[in-house]
């Protein structure tokens, strides 16, 4: 097959919020017990966090990691996670049938986001709890001391506030498998009450209404629409949240589902814009897509009920699940002007890139690459790629281009990158790109991953799926000509 990219500087589409390479660090199985925390582990340092995994998280480049949860927030006392770790209580997590033992909360995280190179995006309850829990730790964490709360945080051992900008009102309140579930209206009250408190406690911090826990939601739409009429005036953003499986094997409408994904965005950036009009705002409100990635694979996987940190939703990824999250990832991209922050769910064991042996190794998941090559090279401003290639027919889309892709262009450092999947299983792709545009721009590197089976996995044996070096692309006149095997994810780097 034979495929066109055309690109051009005045193709952008906005400038990159690096905040759209975000991750999620749930209390849950063992993304915090087993993950980042594990003392005993012969890579701990004296904080008790796995070396190894900062190391990855590292490589991953995250600028920001969402915190406690998840479903796990909406019934967390957050004081009982902070102080002289032998008082803390050991609780019952209705979320994940397990039990909390608080020997790491809130400042461990903290210090684990300093040494892993990470901000933190605190997330608060208001499932079980309320506006005042929520300012209170507000005070607690950023202000500056003089106040019962800051002052506490000062005799737990933190003399200086940690400054979180970023904070979540909850999480997937629509669902009624989430504690204190509520009506759009209901949680628009709270939501808007509790952003006032929080912003009226330190001006400079940011909020996130919960939009619908999926597109599939009953409420979707409305739920958006009516928290928002609410709330609109004190939140900055709204949540967007999407898992995708391929229980059925059905491997060209799985890839497809960005074009469902497009539809998502697209129908949230209109509800927004919808209210910002009744309103007759000038205040828009932008998307973070705070919970995003392949989930299917633990299904039904057992656990003891009220255990500490079992084993819990433990997806081992394969190839084609790497070629989705990285289609993912671009299709977020390609509404950068809108989405400012995205959160891969999760980070650590959890769904997760990374996945460790509690007392033994780390692997990286056949995910962790489309979500470093973009974390790492796409910077600056998004492009939007004029594509020509062909098209598919599947179960549940027509006219599915064989091509996904995005390119960014960093101005200041010179550097072009474009991102291209092949979703062909089969055929290869003739991929011509015209760079007339960008004169002086030659190829400098060429990373692939492809040549896999869709099921091949990584283990802690065996990294089978990993990227490999190409020969460097022909460059004829500003076109550039690169062959794209089947099934496969492609990085061309380019520099003047
Ligand atoms: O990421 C796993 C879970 O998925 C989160 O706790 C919840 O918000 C979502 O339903």
């Amino acid at each position: 097959m034979k495929a066109k990219i055309t690109l051009a500087k005045e193709f952008r589409i906005g400038d990159i919020d690096r905040r759209i390479y975000g991750s999620f660090i749930e209390h849950l199985g063992r993304a915090v017990y087993g993950g980042i925390f594990e003392p005993d582990h012969p890579t701990a340092d004296g904080d008790g966090f796995r070396q190894d995994v900062i190391d990855l998280v590292r490589e991953l480049n995250v600028p920001i990691v969402r915190y406690p949860g998840g479903n796990f927030v909406s019934g967390y006392n957050w004081e009982d996670g902070v102080g002289p770790v032998e008082l803390r209580p050991k609780r019952l997590d209705l979320a994940w049938g397990t039990t909390e033992p608080n020997t790491f909360g809130t400042n461990e995280f903290m210090k684990w986001c300093r040494k892993a190179d990470t901000d933190c995006m605190m997330a608060v309850n208001l499932g079980t709890r309320g506006a005042e829990e929520a300012r209170n730790l507000v005070e607690y964490m950023n202000h500056k001391s003089g106040s019962a709360w800051a002052d506490l945080r000062k005799s737990h051992g933190y003399s200086d506030p940690w400054g979180v900008k970023l904070w979540c009102l909850g999480n997937e309140m629509d669902g009624t498998w989430q504690m204190g579930a509520k009506t759009a209206v209901d949680y628009g009250k709270l939501a808007n009450e509790a952003s006032k408190m929080m912003k009226w406690t330190d001006g400079s911090i940011e909020t996130v209404l919960c939009g619908s826990s999926s597109r599939t939601s009953p409420t979707f739409g409305e739920w958006e629409a009516q928290s928002l009429e609410i709330a609109y005036d004190s939140v900055d953003y709204v949540s967007l949240h999407q898992y995708y499986e391929n229980r059925k094997g059905d491997t060209p409408t799985f890839l497809a589902r960005t074009m469902e994904l497009e539809e998502f965005i697209y129908s949230v950036i209109c509800v927004c814009d919808y209210i910002k009009a009744k309103k007759r705002s000038k205040k828009t409100i932008n998307l973070s897509f705070d919970e995003w990635n392949v989930w299917y694979h633990s299904d039904n996987a057992p656990y003891e009920r009220w255990s500490y940190a079992p084993p819990r939703l433990e997806d081992i990824y394969n190839f084609e699940d790497a070629l989705l999250v990285g289609s993912m990832l671009i299709t977020l991209l390609r509404h950068c002007d809108r989405i400012k922050i995205a959160c891969l769910a999760q980070l650590v064991n959890v769904i997760a890139p990374i996945f460790t042996q509690t007392g033994g190794g780390i692997f990286k998941q056949t995910i962790f690459y489309p979500f470093e090559h973009l974390s790492n090279y796409g910077r600056g401003a998004a492009l939007n790629p004029i594509i020509t290639c062909d098209k598919y027919d599947c179960a549940e889309y027509t006219d599915v281009p064989y091509i996904e892709s995005i390119a960014t262009f960093d101005e200041e450092n010179e550097a072009l990158t474009v991102f291209v999947v092949n979703k062909s299983e089969d055929e290869a792709q003739e991929l011509t790109v015209n760079l007339m545009d960008f004169e002086g721009f030659k190829p400098f590197e060429f990373i692939s991953m492809d040549g896999y089976d869709k099921h091949d996995e990584n283990t802690f044996m065996r990294e089978n799926v990993k990227p490999h070096s190409n020969a460097l692309p022909s460059m004829d006149g500003g076109m550039l000509s690169a062959h794209l095997e089947p099934f496969s994810w492609n990085v061309i780097r380019l520099k003047k």
